[in-house]
């Protein structure tokens, strides 16, 4: 009790409304459930999964102001005045000028992606994610890999791992020539990276840059709001700012942007497309009504439309997300004091595992982090996500595996959802997972989708 004298914790700006009772299975069923989802985390019945750490995407919890807006929806096939109150919203916090509703992050990206690129033209990026450069791609255009080295290597503790090397896109223009790049695509807190911030510095300089050689800069807004809270903590000058302060200085050096409103913005489903220049809106506008719906729509009721008009501006609430990201980084710090290899720093939205750190035994074709998801399915019913080798994919051009240096088992946390004590039974299970590591056995793939194939492929022990 000495010890505890003077302390004074901090705790989630909220408190629980309603609840959701939690599945529990024995290990029996857990073998069962696993075989028949062909080892894949995605494939199987979240009945059949107790802590659902599978995504931060469209999990997050409605808040009571939120669920009251849900009320509110006008559901006018045009014209929606809940599409109004979300465009003010996109405006006002994130300060583009022209906005376009979509079902979600990856509607958004088709639509940017098919109009912004010419078939034969590169899109560097700060490192890929999955859809993102799936849509790349089969616009046409090859994605290039300029995030700074540190990125790759899951022990560097750099602060702003997210960050772009200009050398490296100088290196592109020489090579290819300006005219063939199509835009930056420069996402907050990269995913694939551990979810690691993008400073200031570097989209100032990156702005510098394009301006320089003509070329657009869009960026990825899917989890920006969390990456202000990094530069407001860790970039010099900037702790005196609002998260939402830093939101719309980062912004407002992009030409635009596209956005999985499923994270930052605390919404089940929803995204959005803006953009500042008219000529290029009025192309996206004319392309929606094709692949979305009408341009006060873009695939949402307008009862989506209106929590998310609400949950964008909670989501820049500082103490929100004091206590998101503090929570991500209470189980990011319960494993290092284990000593379990997790990515340095700890991230926004998910604690990594460094599954060849787990496994140095298997071979990266016999996919390490996948094996890893599993075991800590079959040890506790916890659900997590492989990000390695599975995840990669294949060169369209050669037909090769991608090969990422990380080989990362994902725990993503959803916002306002599980608790402290939540995060303890995660460790827990993670620490009995990492004490048994040397008993794991490798995979085998056996059902290979052609694209996006960590979703829907499956495996056997080897
Ligand atoms: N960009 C990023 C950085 C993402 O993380 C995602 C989705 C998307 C775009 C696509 O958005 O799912 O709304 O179509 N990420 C999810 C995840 C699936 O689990 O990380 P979407």
């Amino acid at each position: 009790m000495g010890q505890q004298f003077g302390r004074r914790s901090w705790a989630e700006p909220w408190k629980i409304k309603m609840v959701e009772p939690l599945v529990t299975t024995t290990r029996g069923q857990r073998e069962r459930a696993l075989l028949e989802a062909g080892f894949n985390t995605f494939l199987l019945r979240s009945d059949d999964v107790y802590i659902d750490l599978l995504t931060d995407s469209g999990t997050s919890a409605m808040s009571d102001r939120q669920w009251a807006g849900m009320m509110l929806g006008d559901e006018a096939y045009a014209g929606s005045r809940n599409y109004y109150h979300l465009e003010a919203a996109v405006q006002q916090y994130y300060g583009y000028t022209h906005v376009l509703p979509t079902h979600q992050g990856r509607g958004a990206e088709h639509l940017i992606s098919r109009v912004a690129i010419k078939p034969g033209q590169f899109v560097p990026g700060n490192m890929y994610f999955t859809t993102t450069r799936a849509h790349q791609e089969l616009a046409g255009g090859t994605f290039v890999d300029v995030i700074i080295d540190e990125a790759h290597d899951p022990a560097s503790s750099h602060p702003f791992k997210g960050d772009i090397d200009i050398a490296k896109l100088d290196a592109l223009v020489a090579r290819e020539g300006a005219d063939r790049i199509a835009y930056i695509s420069l996402a907050g807190t990269v995913n694939m990276a551990g979810g690691q911030p993008v400073s200031m510095a570097n989209i100032k300089a990156l702005r510098a840059w394009s301006d320089r050689h003509g070329i657009k800069l869009y960026l990825d807004a899917t989890r920006l709001a969390e990456n202000a809270f990094f530069i407001q903590e860790r970039e010099p000058g900037y702790a005196s700012h609002s998260v939402a302060q830093i939101l719309r200085e980062f912004c407002g050096y992009s030409d635009g942007a596209w956005m999985s409103a499923k994270k930052d913005s605390l919404v089940n489903i929803g995204g959005w497309l803006a953009v500042n220049d008219f000529a290029l809106f009025e192309e996206l506008r004319n392309l929606i009504v094709l692949y979305e719906g009408l341009h006060t729509y873009g695939g949402l009721a307008g009862r989506d439309m209106e929590a998310l008009a609400i949950g964008i501006a909670e989501s820049v609430q500082d103490d929100h997300m004091r206590s998101r990201i503090g929570q991500v980084r209470y189980l990011g710090e319960l494993l290092e004091d284990w000593g379990i290899p997790i990515v340095q720093p700890v991230g926004g939205h998910a604690v990594f595992l460094d599954a060849k750190a787990f496994y140095p035994h298997l071979r990266q074709e016999e996919f390490p982090a996948q094996v890893l998801a599993a075991e800590l399915y079959l040890d506790s019913g916890i659900r997590s996500m492989e990000r390695g080798i599975a995840s990669a994919g294949r060169d369209p051009k050669t037909g090769e595996h991608h090969v990422p240096k990380l080989e990362l088992t994902r725990l993503t946390i959803p916002r306002r959802v599980y608790t402290q004590a939540h995060m303890d039974v995660v460790a827990e299970s993670v620490k009995s997972v990492w004490d048994a590591r040397a008993q794991a056995r490798g995979l085998r793939m056996t059902y290979e989708p052609k694209y996006l194939r960590f979703f829907q492929a499956r495996f056997e022990r080897l």
